[in-house]
Parts: C-alpha cells; structure tokens; sequence
C-alpha cells in the first residue's frame, strides 16, 4: 500500500472572462473546479496505476465535501484529518487574450492538536505502507520541527520516504535522508543558489546530496525529460515529442511513477524511463494527474535512457 501527505490542499477554481476590468464587477464562467495538491495528484496517478493508495493531510471548511466525494469516486481511501480551519481555494482566471491571473488563498491555520492527530495518523499508516509520500508546501502553523518528525514517523514506520517540495522545507527535506527527491529545474537552481547551471553542474551538485544521504535524486527538466542520480551512477533521457494537451500534474506523476517502481525494486534505468513516460502521458490529458493506459504504453515504447556517468 502507499501513503500519500498533503498537508495544504487547495480547491482549484479556474474562471474565464473576457476581459478583467480592476476595481469592477467582472463576471466571469466556470471552466473547472477540482480537489489539488501534490500528494493528491499523487494518489490520482497511483489509481491510474491500479495501486492500492491512502490519501491523508489536513482538510476543513466548506469545500472539504468536494475533497471527500472526489476520494470516494477515484477510489483513494481517505484518512484526512478533520480541521476547524477552511481549505483554502485558489482561482485561476483568463481573459480571452490567454493571460492567466491567479488568486492563491493564504490557508487556514492547524493547531497543535489537529497536527498531534495527523502525526498519529502518518505512524499508523507508514506501518502498512511501501512509501509514504511527503508532498507539497505547509500550512501555516507546520513548523519545520514538525515536518522533520513527519518524516521521522513515516520512516520509523519501515515505509520508504518519498519528499516534494521546494524552498526551506526542501532543505529540511534533504537532511533527513530521503530515498527520493524530485527537484525541477528551478527548485535544483534555489539550492544550488545559482541562477543557471549547466547539466553537468546540476548533476555534480545531485552526487553530493546523494552523498549526504539522499538516494535517488530525480531531476526533471519539463520538455527535457529528467536525469536519474543514485548511488548507481547517473541517467538521463530525453521526453518523447507528444501532442500537449496539459503539463500541470507532471511532476507528479513522476513522483508517483517513482514509489510505484520503488516498490518493486526495479533497476534506475528502468525507473527513469517509466517516470518519463508517464509523466509525458499526463501531459497528453487536460486533466491534470490522470493518465490514459493507451498513452502510456504507446509512449513507454518509444522511452529509452542512458547511462551518462557512473
Ligand atoms: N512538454 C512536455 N512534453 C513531454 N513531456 C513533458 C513535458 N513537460 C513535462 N514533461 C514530463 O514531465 C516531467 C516533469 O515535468 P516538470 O519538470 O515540468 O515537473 P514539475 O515542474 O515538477 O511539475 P509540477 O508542476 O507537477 O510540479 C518531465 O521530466 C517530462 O518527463
Ligand atoms: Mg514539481
């Protein structure tokens, strides 16, 4: 079984208008309105896989009965913990000309006792779980010390860990040794504190962290494709040309592709090459973190990698 951490989920409300007029009333139509955050992308994509998934986090308010109904439709079992704060949700508007203004919500603030109960939570699931997927930015009122025992739990527990996040936390993430780590190119530039890196740099600075511990660094490079660094030495492969539809939700599939080939126990070649093809495949839907079986094995056919360092 996987486990999945969301610890700041948000509704995502994309509108449309013809044009934003500020300081008046626009009226504006509903495209979408869907349950987002990282670790629950991940359990999307781990259904896609036919994959046994547990989803936990923090979720309250009135947008929390969407969250759930989506759980009991997709199948993912459902052991969010119950907040008094809202969900936050996040809008997403275009006007006619294509550009995008986004509205992102602060978020409600956890108390210690509701993050006491999704500590306890996380230590009874790592028990049962191959991995446990730590996902994601933190509400206010998460302190890293609190994300550093998440960790911990998830680990103690015997479940391998898996961390996607960025800034600070990542950091904090690195220090506690996970088995994976998905940095895209932008978060790998924040830190190395550069502005730009050759490849060869980015994968020098990957060694290192896996040096200090960490042992699968996976670097995805969006249309580039992604570079595999472990212990075994270095991979890398290109993204096969496929018609785009969506890539929101590729990193994450990537991530889930990971734990799911984590689980069993397959080479870092073949790894890389699944994590590319099925994140290439999510970008072939609108929807975000679901992927067609057809895609993926019309892809997955046309995936190699190579080794370029060992
Ligand atoms: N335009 C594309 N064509 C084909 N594959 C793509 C494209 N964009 C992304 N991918 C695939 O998805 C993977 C992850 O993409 P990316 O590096 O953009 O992740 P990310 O920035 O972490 O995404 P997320 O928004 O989900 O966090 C890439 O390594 C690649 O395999
Ligand atoms: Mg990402």
């Amino acid at each position: 079984m996987f486990t999945t951490v969301t610890l700041n989920p948000a509704l995502d409300k994309l509108l449309e208008t013809d044009q934003i007029h500020v300081g008046e009333i626009n009226r504006t139509r509903m495209l979408s309105e869907s349950p987002a955050g990282k670790g629950i992308d991940v359990a999307k994509v781990m259904r896609d896989l036919n994959q046994d998934v547990t989803a936990t986090g923090f979720l309250g308010g009135p947008v929390a009965p969407v969250f759930r109904e989506c759980f009991r439709v997709e199948k993912i079992t459902d052991r969010f913990v119950k907040i008094a704060g809202s969900t936050r949700t996040n809008v997403q508007l275009f006007e006619k000309s294509g550009r995008r203004t986004e509205f992102l919500e602060k978020g409600p603030e956890v108390t210690r006792r509701e993050y006491a109960e999704l500590l306890e939570t996380v230590r009874e699931l790592a028990k049962k779980s191959t991995v446990v997927t730590l996902c994601g930015s933190v509400p206010v009122g998460i302190q890293e010390a609190d994300f550093r025992e998440l960790m911990r739990a998830a680990r103690e527990g015997g479940a391998h860990l898996v961390t996607d996040t960025s800034g600070e936390m990542l950091r904090v993430a690195i220090s506690e040794k996970p088995d994976l780590i998905k940095p895209n190119r932008s978060e790998m530039m924040e830190l190395m504190g550069r502005e730009n890196a050759a490849d060869e740099e980015i994968t020098a600075f990957a060694r290192e962290l896996v040096s200090q511990g960490v042992r699968n660094v996976l670097v995805s490079l969006g249309k580039d494709g992604a570079m595999l660094v472990c212990g075994q030495g270095v991979w890398r492969g290109a993204a096969p040309d496929v018609e785009v539809k969506s890539t929101l939700g590729c990193g994450d599939t990537m991530v889930a592709s990971m734990s799911v080939s984590m689980e069993e126990n397959l080479h870092p070649a073949e790894m890389l090459r699944r994590a590319i093809a099925l994140s290439s495949a999510n970008a072939m839907t609108f929807e975000t973190a679901h992927i067609l079986p057809g895609d993926y094995e019309a892809v997955l056919s046309r995936c190699s990698v190579e080794k370029i360092a060992e």
